[in-house]
């Protein structure tokens, strides 16, 4: 062997043991890596299978498909993946984080999980100088019910079916969404909100917290529901850092654990 070589694995051996800390420089080199990362690969593998879109829905004799896995982060309700009617999740706090309006309301409440992903964004965003608030988190079956039909009745069932989720079907009874404005949107919830600094920031940002944009511009044939770039839905940092890089849906990316 030349010198160049075992020096060369010599330095390789060194990175390795820096970059697998204690355990690796622990345990017997050809023993410790490798069961460890399989394992880890291995339970995310059985996470996707479990949480697979075929295998957490049931369909009743009426054609109805309710899905099984409520209380998962990954958890895809959709037009053809329905909540039950009384499904309220268990841990619903309020985030602290600035809010569009004043006083105490259901609609600032999110599952723990992700309201303190959310306060992590927030504290990202006012660090960079960016000024955004909440302005809807959780809803229950009957509040996302008196929403669709007000909007049908205003704009039409057709209209309302695109930007308004029916009663089962929209993510904020999962209590893992919120919609997001800023000053310069009026803290409203239209689209000119994605052509705004604090739109773009959030586009380019969400992820890192574990957030996805939900209703993507050039998804609307795959989600059903026109752009939101006020949506965010929270699927934890790894999903959704593969589900922004690979510009993917949620139901897209959940058919890989089939
Ligand atoms: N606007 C979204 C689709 C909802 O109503 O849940
Ligand atoms: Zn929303």
């Amino acid at each position: 062997m030349s010198s160049f070589t075992r020096k060369s694995i010599i330095s390789t051996m060194l990175i390795g043991s820096v970059l697998a800390g204690t355990a690796f420089t622990a345990l017997p080199m050809n023993h410790s890596l490798i069961p460890v990362a399989s394992a880890a690969s291995s339970s995310f593998s059985q996470f996707l299978h479990d949480n697979a879109p075929s295998r957490t829905v049931t369909t009743n004799s009426k054609g109805v498909a309710t899905v099984t896995n409520l209380s998962s982060t990954v958890v895809l309700v959709n037009k053809k993946r329905n909540l039950p009617s009384t499904y309220e999740p268990k841990d619903l706090v309020v985030p602290n984080i600035p809010f569009s309006f004043s006083g105490s309301s259901p609609k600032k409440q999110m599952r723990k999980v992700a309201a303190s992903a959310i306060e992590k964004l927030f504290a990202a965003a006012k660090k960079d100088g960016i000024d955004i608030k909440a302005v809807s988190g959780y809803r229950s079956y009957a509040t996302q019910k008196s929403i669709f039909d007000r909007n049908a009745s205003i704009k039409g069932e057709a209209v309302a079916n695109k930007t308004s989720a029916r009663p089962g079907q929209s993510e904020h009874q999962t209590g893992l969404a919120m919609d997001i404005s800023s000053a310069s949107a009026g803290y409203d919830l239209q689209q000119s909100f994605g052509n705004t600094k604090e739109g773009r920031w959030l586009k380019a940002n969400a992820h890192k917290y574990g957030f996805i944009i939900r209703y993507g511009k050039d998804q609307e044939k795959l989600t059903g529901y026109s752009y939101e770039p006020w949506h965010v839905r929270y699927v934890g940092v790894y999903i959704a850092g593969e589900i922004t890089s690979q510009k993917l849906t949620l139901e897209q990316y959940l058919e890989r654990g089939k």
